[in-house]
């Protein structure tokens, strides 16, 4: 038997490809990040993520809108304050950015999932996730109030999922506890459970105007050495009691996400993050790369991997693309 002229009888048409493709990429696998910041009729670009733009709750709404019809199921929530302070109280507020826009869009169009991301790090004057000690480390312990406080009022708002993404230690269970105690019991929680620390946020922190202002957040983030680490990572944030888990960046985690995917008895996805668009959009503005094609194989591979669904600047336009197709 030749065993070469197998896989090349299953190559042979299009038809036959597709009909032994493992891997199918759906509009219903993304999920389209959104930048709120305060005002009204507000459509800004943003510099630093080509294509993307910082929205006003009510611009949101419409975005909403347009992205839910192009059949993408869910929004991710990121809100940029008028103030920032210490305690990044501006996280908490029912009046915030965020909360206003979960608002508008679960009225404009109440079955399009709203993913609520829960950190104070574009909330605060220093940029870090959490709030500061004396010494200018992060105070892990007095954080978990501040971030179930903000999850809160993001619940109360009308977010379907609660995404904390700020890597303390304790902080799934210090949200459960709080959604349930405010009466948020069907509130589900989404956690970062595996973040590496990262130059790939680049982009993220110009657009969510987050750099931290000293030093760097290697205190709470992951080393990107260490892969086994993940799975420790995501088995405390199950039993904390977290619905689904994310593995963030993407693409230069592939086997990270393929190792939880597989390991953990919740759903995993994963979050093609800003710095893997900007080089997909930086090279491809050169001519250096075909775009749409880069893009399909850099989302077919995450899936292929084990993502059960994706976070991606992509998901608007790629859904588009596929309702034309
Ligand atoms: C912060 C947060 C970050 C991202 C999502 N939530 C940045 C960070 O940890 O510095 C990055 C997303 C992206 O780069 O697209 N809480």
């Amino acid at each position: 038997m030749n065993l070469i002229e197998r896989p090349r009888r299953l190559r042979q048409s299009r038809m036959m490809r597709d009909l032994v493709a493992e891997t199918d990429l759906r509009a219903k696998d993304l999920v389209q990040p959104l930048f709120i910041v305060p005002g009204q009729g507000v459509r800004r670009p943003i510099a630093a993520l080509v294509g993307q733009e910082h929205l006003s709750p009510d611009e949101a709404a419409v975005e909403a809108e347009r992205i839910y019809r192009a059949g993408v199921p869910a929004v991710l929530l990121f809100g940029i304050p008028p103030q920032k302070d210490a305690a990044g109280s501006w996280a908490a507020r029912l009046d915030a950015p965020v909360q206003d826009a979960t608002r508008r869009i679960k009225q404009a169009v109440p079955e399009l999932l709203v993913i609520a991301d829960t950190c104070l790090c574009e909330y605060t004057d220093h940029g870090h996730c959490g709030v500061l000690r004396e010494d200018g480390t992060v105070d892990n312990d007095e954080t978990l109030p501040l971030l179930a406080a903000a999850a809160v009022s993001q619940a109360e708002a009308g977010a379907d999922v609660i995404a904390p993404s700020d890597m303390m230690d304790g902080r799934v269970a210090a949200l459960r506890a709080g959604l349930d105690a405010a009466g948020y019991g069907g509130t589900a929680i989404l956690s970062y459970a595996v973040k590496y620390r990262s130059a790939f946020y680049g982009p993220f922190r110009e657009a969510a105007g987050s750099a931290p202002q000293h030093g760097d957040r290697s205190g709470y983030q992951m080393d990107y050495r260490n892969g086994r680490e993940a799975l420790r990572e995501a088995a405390l944030d199950i039993d904390e009691g977290a619905d689904m888990l994310l593995v963030k960046p993407g693409m230069p985690y592939l086997d990270v996400l393929s190792a939880v995917s597989r390991e953990a008895k919740v759903p995993v996805g994963t979050y093609q993050v800003s710095g893997e668009y900007a080089m997909l959009e930086a090279a491809a503005e050169r001519g250096w790369l075909d775009r749409d094609q880069a893009v399909q194989e850099s989302l077919v591979a995450l899936k292929r991997a084990g993502a059960r669904f994706i976070i991606t600047y992509y998901a608007h336009e790629w859904a588009r693309r596929a309702l034309a197709r």
